[in-house]
């Protein structure tokens, strides 16, 4: 269990530290979308997440699908999970189980009934992603779709 670490709201100025984390997870696709991330968080700043240590962003977890009105899925009941990263130097230490928790939290407390995230079987620890949001977290999957009741 990592100590020290704080879960809070996006700020602006984390940008670059989490395109950082995007880049080393593998999850960075190569086109500027700050603008597009930053017009998103001023309509849901508490669905944007980051993990802090010591000054330092060392994870992310974002509770909307960037590329459809936030409105869409969330009208309907579902809330969108992505972005779920977490610096490969403190992989396994419980961090992205809390941003995981703390957003499923949010999603509920904003009247979410489901919550929905893509996981694509070539991912390079597709087994231990499986088993992450599986066992450790409840949800449920149909092909890459993986669902959790809120
Ligand atoms: C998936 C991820 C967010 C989990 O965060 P974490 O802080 O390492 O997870 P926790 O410590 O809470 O839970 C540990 C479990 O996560 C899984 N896990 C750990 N590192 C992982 C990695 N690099 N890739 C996939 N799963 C991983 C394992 O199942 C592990 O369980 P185990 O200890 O029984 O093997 C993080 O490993 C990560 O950033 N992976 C790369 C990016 C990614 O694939 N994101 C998800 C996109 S759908």
């Amino acid at each position: 269990m990592a100590s020290g670490v704080k879960i809070r709201e996006f700020r602006p100025e984390d940008y670059r530290e989490v395109e950082e984390i995007w880049k080393e997870t593998e999850l960075y696709l190569p086109i500027d979308r700050r603008g597009l991330y930053l017009k998103l968080i001023q309509r849901s700043p508490h669905l944007f997440l980051v993990a802090e240590r010591e000054g330092r962003v060392i994870g992310t977890a974002i509770g909307f699908f960037p590329y459809l009105p936030p409105s869409l899925l969330l009208e309907v009941g579902i809330g969108y999970i992505g972005h779920l990263a977490v610096r490969p130097e403190v992989q396994g230490r419980g961090i992205g189980s809390r941003l995981l928790k703390e957003i499923c939290a949010r999603l509920r407390s904003q009247g979410k009934s489901m919550a929905l995230l893509g996981v694509k079987p070539w991912e390079r620890r597709y087994k231990d992603l499986k088993r992450f949001y599986r066992e450790r977290h409840g949800f449920k999957n149909l092909g890459m779709i993986y669902i959790k009741k809120l």
